[in-house]
């Protein structure tokens, strides 16, 4: 095991208890019964927990406690397992497997999987708000989740993402057969990098993606308390990691299994997504991969705590899953 490795499960085996005791805690009673089952389906499921432990170490690295930042890592679970169901539902990337499980429309049907979702993100908001946090902590890490999560961050970036779907198919369309032609087979390199330049794709990604992984280490900074500069070298620091997150994700697209993505492998290309590997190439994308994790570790170097932080950035663009 690379010493990255050893400390990233270190941090994971004492972290994950404390989150893992409170995150389907709410959901055990009420009378949608079946809404939250829906719920747990997929909170249970599994996952990294990147974003709920990168945000109690973001708080651990400016001298606060996983403690503190309990209430802001729930929250960010709770919005990213709601991002993943809602990713998955025929309208958007139509997946039938998550977290090693049928996807929850594929259990539950559409409609409870749009409310599990739909609830999964109030009831982020909903665990922020009642915690018993410094007030004004507690107003600006809701603010922070806010953006990351909304249409300025990572609902923005969804829409962004089909839209580039959407015109990416209709350009094969119109290029392969006349404006009024049948689809053909996926797309090739070379027709992707005309319509999309990287630009384009690094916006996707940093609001698909990064903003909510930018978030949740503010969101730790804010909560332990963070000085200024510490908190926009940790702010710096996930915006870096999060474009490197979705690298990563779209590299292993191409390069992994269903078995160990536990989601469909390949997929991307299929549905001729704009990913790294689509306009770059397989090194290229790797390539960028190691700048964007550079990027991130060079932001750690004034944190007086930042070991666990740097294991985490090495080990997530290694990840295998
Ligand atoms: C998958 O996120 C979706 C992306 C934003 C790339 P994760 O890879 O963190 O998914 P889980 O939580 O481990 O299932
Ligand atoms: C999804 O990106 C990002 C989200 C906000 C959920 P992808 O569509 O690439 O994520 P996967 O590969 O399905 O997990
Ligand atoms: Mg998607
Ligand atoms: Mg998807
Ligand atoms: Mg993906």
């Amino acid at each position: 095991m690379s010493e990255a490795s050893a400390q990233v499960q270190a941090d994971l085996d004492r972290l994950l208890p404390l989150l893992d005791s409170l995150l389907t805690k709410p959901f055990r009673e009420g009378e949608a019964i079946r809404l939250a089952e829906a719920m747990r389906y997929s909170l249970e499921a599994g996952g990294k927990r990147v974003r709920p432990v990168l945000c109690m170490l973001a708080c651990e690295a400016v001298g606060g406690t996983a403690d503190q930042a309990l209430p802001g890592a729930l929250a960010l679970e709770y919005v990213h397992t709601y991002s993943l169901i809602h990713d998955d539902l025929p309208a958007m990337d139509d997946d039938d497997l998550r977290r090693g499980r049928p996807t929850n429309h594929k259990v539950f049907g559409e409609g409870h999987a749009i409310l599990a979702g739909d609830a999964l993100l109030t009831e982020a908001f909903g665990v922020l708000a009642a915690s018993d946090l410094d007030p004004a902590r507690r107003a600006e890490a809701l603010l922070l989740l806010a953006v990351g999560s909304g249409w300025r961050g990572m609902a923005g970036g969804q829409a962004l993402d089909l839209e580039a779907e959407a015109r990416a198919k209709a350009h094969r369309l119109v290029k392969r057969d006349g404006p009024k032609g049948e689809a053909q087979e996926g797309p090739s390199v070379g027709e992707t990098i005309a319509t999309y330049d990287l630009d384009h794709l690094r916006l996707i990604h940093r609001l698909k993606t990064g903003a909510l992984l930018r978030a949740s280490l503010e969101i730790g900074a804010v909560l332990g308390g963070a000085t200024s500069a510490n908190r926009a070298a940790l702010r710096a620091y996930g915006e870096a990691i999060g474009l490197a997150f979705q690298i990563q994700d779209d590299i292993l697209d191409t390069t992994a299994t269903d078995a160990d993505l536990g989601k469909r492998a390949g997929k991307d290309a299929g549905k001729g997504k704009i990913t790294y590997p689509s306009l770059l190439g397989l090194d290229g994308a790797r390539k960028a991969l190691s700048e964007a994790t550079e990027t991130a570790l060079c932001h750690l170097a004034s944190l007086p705590n930042r070991n666990s932080l740097a294991a985490w950035a090495r080990y997530l663009a290694q990840r295998a899953k």
